[in-house]
């Protein structure tokens, strides 16, 4: 029986993430290069698992994905990113990845990012490389870019940066710096109707693209602030405004993208409900229809409540600020 080191194989877990700030379109769409900082909190509830193991004796990549092989272009955006990995390496061996998620993929709950940040911690550990956190940001975050924020415990910055080399996320503070709680409600579990891939590339056509551009420059360190000062009615404020922003842009870029549903709308009404309630929750989504309500621990229970008895709302994932990129043994 070969060990490990002689059959060139690791395991990593990586967590999915919720951006306060998003990333909504690509200076350098190939390197994956933003127009500005986002900010976010890894997701403890939602994880990918991925396996690599690469054999000089393989034919080929082999990719499975939640147990199924996968072809096409989703199978060419992971041999491409193994492409990177082997060019750092100088090796050229095929490799087999497997890689599990324990929510459901495409639904909008970044499993691109999860994906991602997991495959480039096994894929280079497997090779013998040895990435310290910023360098495994940066590959990272040439898979997916939100990938480079799941890199870092609790909560993250990802600087835009203007090359390969100074785009990268930095820790912005630790899980435990704030017991906030984002509850994920899945109105619609299939796959989204357009990728974000597709979004980023439409973004720049949308008119108010650039006004969007300009209000981040207040409201990026108007969140810092609130978040640091651990302010959660203005940092929820916050939150919600730039995810109306995001949602804006998408609607509004040629041809026009509608990621909410019925479900994204009674629950966004929910949450209105609640804050006329006394209840303090903001509701976030990324690109897909699935709302990220975000409420501090003491309220968790009677907010999950609230969403759980929604006509569309199918099920509810219950997160915390959850740990970066990890090595399993
Ligand atoms: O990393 P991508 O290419 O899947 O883009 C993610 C885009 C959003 O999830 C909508 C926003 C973000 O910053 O995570």
């Amino acid at each position: 029986m070969k060990n490990n080191t002689l059959r060139h194989k690791a395991t990593a877990i990586s967590p999915a993430n919720i951006a306060f700030i998003k990333y909504w379109g690509k200076k350098d769409p190939k390197l994956n290069i933003p127009f500005n900082d986002s900010i976010s909190m890894n997701l403890s509830g939602c994880s990918t698992k991925t396996v690599v193991e690469y054999d000089p004796t393989f034919r080929n990549d082999l990719v499975i994905v939640n147990g199924t092989e996968v072809k096409d272009d989703k199978r060419k955006r992971v041999v491409d990113f193994l492409d990177i990995i082997r060019k750092m390496a100088g090796k050229k061996w095929f490799a087999k990845v497997v890689s599990d998620n324990n929510f459901p993929s495409d639904a909008g709950i970044a499993s691109s990012a999860s994906a991602f940040s997991a495959l480039a911690l096994a894929g280079s550990r497997a090779i013998g490389l040895e990435l310290p956190p910023r360098k495994l940001s940066i590959l990272a975050r040439l898979g997916s870019g939100s990938a480079c924020r799941s890199v870092f415990d609790g909560f993250s910055i990802w600087k835009k940066g203007s090359g390969n080399n100074s785009s990268y996320a930095v820790a912005f503070a630790k899980p435990n710096f704030w017991n906030l709680v984002d509850i994920v409600a899945v109105v619609d579990a299939g796959t989204k109707k357009a990728s974000s891939t597709e979004g980023h590339e439409a973004a720049t056509t949308s008119p108010y693209f650039k006004t969007r551009l300009n209000e981040l420059k207040k409201r990026i360190p108007a969140l810092k602030k609130a978040f640091l000062a651990r302010d959660f009615g203005k940092f929820g404020e916050l939150v919600e405004e730039e995810a109306i922003s995001l949602h804006v842009a998408a609607m509004t870029s040629r041809p026009p993208i509608f990621y909410w549903n019925k479900g994204t709308l009674e629950v966004m009404e929910t949450v209105f409900g609640l804050r006329e309630r006394g209840i303090p929750a903001y509701f976030t989504m990324d690109a897909g229809p699935n709302v990220h309500i975000i409420c501090l621990d003491e309220d968790s229970k009677r907010v999950n409540l609230a969403l759980k008895k929604l006509q569309f709302v199918k099920f509810t994932i219950i997160n915390r600020p959850g740990k970066g990129t990890m090595l399993l043994k």
